[in-house]
C-alpha cells in the first residue's frame, strides 16, 4: 500500500472547491449559472502586454533564465516600488515567483522552523494558515470584528504577539472582504510591530490599485523606517494587469531573506517562465500599465458599489463596504435555521449549496476564511450579471421567508 506524506494530511481540503466543481458541473449540463465566485477579473490582459510576450517568443527567449529572473525585470520592480510605493529597494532586494501565491509559499519556507506562530487576522485569504501548516509553523488567528470593518485593532495585535510569533500576515485591501486599513490605522499596527524587531511582517499588497471612495493606499514598509528591515512586501500581476493566467508574482524585503527564498527556489522552480520575464517588466514600466489599471478600477468600483448597494437592500443582511479588492462579504447568518423547499440552511456553506442548487447563483462560503457566516460574492463580472445573480439571490431568501 503506498502511504502519502504526513504533509499532505495537514493541509485542509477546500470546502469552496466542492460549490465550485458544483457550478462547473452545472453549466456544462447547460444550465444558466450566474459566477460570484471567481477571484479575478474579467478583463483581458491588456494587449501591449500580450505583444510583448509574442515579441519575447520570436525572440527566442525560450530558455532557461538565471534564478529569479532577468536582470532586468528585477530592476523594473525595484524601480515601481520605489516609483508608486516610496519603498526604497535594491534589485537584489527582490525576487519573483510563479504568482503571489509562490511568493508566499516559498517565504514561509524561508522564515518558519516548527512551532513558530504565525499571526494571520481573519477573514483571510484561504491560502495562507495552509501555507503555515505546510512550512510547519503554527495558526494564530486574530478576529477582524465585522463591527470593525473587520480589521484587528492594535491592543489585538499587541495581545497576540507570543516570544514564538515570527510572522504577522498584513492584506489591505484585504481578500474576500474588500475590507481596507487607512494609513492612520495601519501605522498604529505599525507602531506594535517595531518593539518586536524578529518579527517580519507579510505585507500582501496585491490589492493595492483596486482602492475605492478615495481611499489612500500605503505600503506597510514606509510606515517606520525600522520596517524595511521588517517587512516583506507581496505584489503580483495577477489582479491588477488581468494576468492571472501568467503566473508573475514578486516581493521585496531585506536581503538575507530574498537570498534565502532564491536558494530555495534554485532547486524548486528555477525561474518564472522565461518569455512572461520581459513582458512582466513593460506592464510594470510603460505609461499604458498605469492608463489599464486606472480604466478597470473605474469599471470596479462602480460595479462594486452597484452591488453592494443592492446586498445592503436585502432584508436581514448585511454587508460591510468593501473599500479594495472586488469582493462583497455579506452576514447571511440571519437565514441559517430556515428552510427552502425542504433544505435546512446551518452555515455558509449549506446557504451557499442551497442557493447554487436552486437558485443558480455560485457564491463562495466565508469557512475557508474563518467567517461561517458570511459568503464572498465577486464583483469582477459585468452589470448584468450582478443584477441577474442578485435578483435571483433576492427571490431565494424570499423562499427562505
Ligand atoms: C490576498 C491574496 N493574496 C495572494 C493571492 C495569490 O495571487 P496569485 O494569483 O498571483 O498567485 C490571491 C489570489 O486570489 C489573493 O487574493
Amino acid at each position: 500500500m503506498i502511504s502519502l506524506a504526513e504533509r499532505v494530511k495537514v493541509v485542509a481540503d477546500s470546502i469552496t472547491l466542492a460549490v465550485s466543481a458544483k457550478a462547473n458541473a452545472m453549466k456544462k449540463a447547460g444550465i444558466d449559472v450566474v459566477g460570484f465566485g471567481a477571484g479575478e477579473p474579467d478583463f483581458d490582459t491588456p494587449a501591449f502586454i500580450k505583444d510583448a510576450a509574442k515579441a519575447a517568443l520570436d525572440k527566442g527567449q525560450t530558455k532557461y533564465t538565471p534564478t529569479p529572473c532577468f536582470p532586468e525585470l528585477k530592476v523594473a520592480i525595484a524601480e515601481k516600488f520605489n516609483r508608486e510605493n516610496g519603498l526604497p529597494y535594491r534589485p537584489d532586494q527582490i525576487t519573483t515567483g510563479t504568482g503571489g501565491k509562490h511568493c508566499l509559499y516559498m517565504a514561509f519556507m524561508a522564515l518558519l522552523n516548527p512551532g513558530d506562530e504565525v499571526i494571520i487576522p481573519s477573514p483571510y485569504w484561504v491560502s495562507y494558515p495552509e501555507q503555515v501548516k505546510l512550512a510547519g509553523g503554527v495558526n494564530k488567528i486574530v478576529r477582524g470584528e465585522e463591527s470593525n470593518g473587520f480589521k484587528i485593532t492594535p491592543d489585538q495585535l499587541a495581545t497576540a504577539i507570543t516570544p514564538k510569533t515570527k510572522v504577522v500576515v498584513l492584506n489591505s485591501p484585504g481578500n474576500p472582504a474588500g475590507h481596507a486599513y487607512t494609513p492612520a490605522e495601519l501605522k498604529a499596527l505599525a507602531d506594535v510591530v517595531v518593539k518586536h524587531p524578529s518579527i517580519v511582517v507579510f505585507s500582501d499588497e496585491i490589492y493595492e490599485k483596486l482602492v475605492y471612495d478615495g481611499l489612500q493606499f500605503v505600503s506597510f514598509a514606509t510606515l517606520h523606517p525600522q520596517l524595511p528591515e521588517q517587512t516583506l512586501t507581496f505584489n503580483c500581476h495577477s489582479k491588477s494587469f488581468a494576468m492571472t493566467g501568467w503566473r508573475v508574482g514578486y516581493v521585496g524585503g531585506p536581503k538575507a531573506i530574498i537570498d534565502a527564498i532564491n536558494k530555495l527556489q534554485s532547486q524548486m522552480t528555477s525561474h518564472i517562465t522565461s518569455f512572461v520575464q520581459m513582458p512582466a517588466a513593460i506592464a510594470l514600466t510603460d505609461p499604458r500599465g498605469a492608463q489599464s489599471i486606472e480604466s478597470m478600477r473605474v469599471e470596479f468600483e462602480k460595479r462594486g458599489r452597484h452591488m453592494w448597494e443592492r446586498l445592503s437592500a436585502l432584508p436581514n443582511v448585511y454587508c460591510v463596504r468593501p473599500q479594495g479588492a472586488f469582493y462583497c462579504f455579506p452576514n447571511v447568518s440571519a437565514y441559517f435555521g430556515k428552510s427552502a423547499e425542504g433544505i435546512k440552511i446551518t452555515d455558509a456553506v449549506s446557504f451557499a449549496a442551497t442557493l447554487l442548487e436552486q437558485s443558480h447563483v455560485a457564491v463562495v462560503p466565508g469557512n475557508d476564511s474563518g467567517f461561517e457566516t458570511h459568503v464572498r460574492l465577486s464583483f469582477a463580472t459585468g452589470m448584468g450579471q450582478i443584477d441577474k445573480g442578485l435578483d435571483r439571490i433576492e427571490g431565494f431568501l424570499k423562499k427562505l421567508g
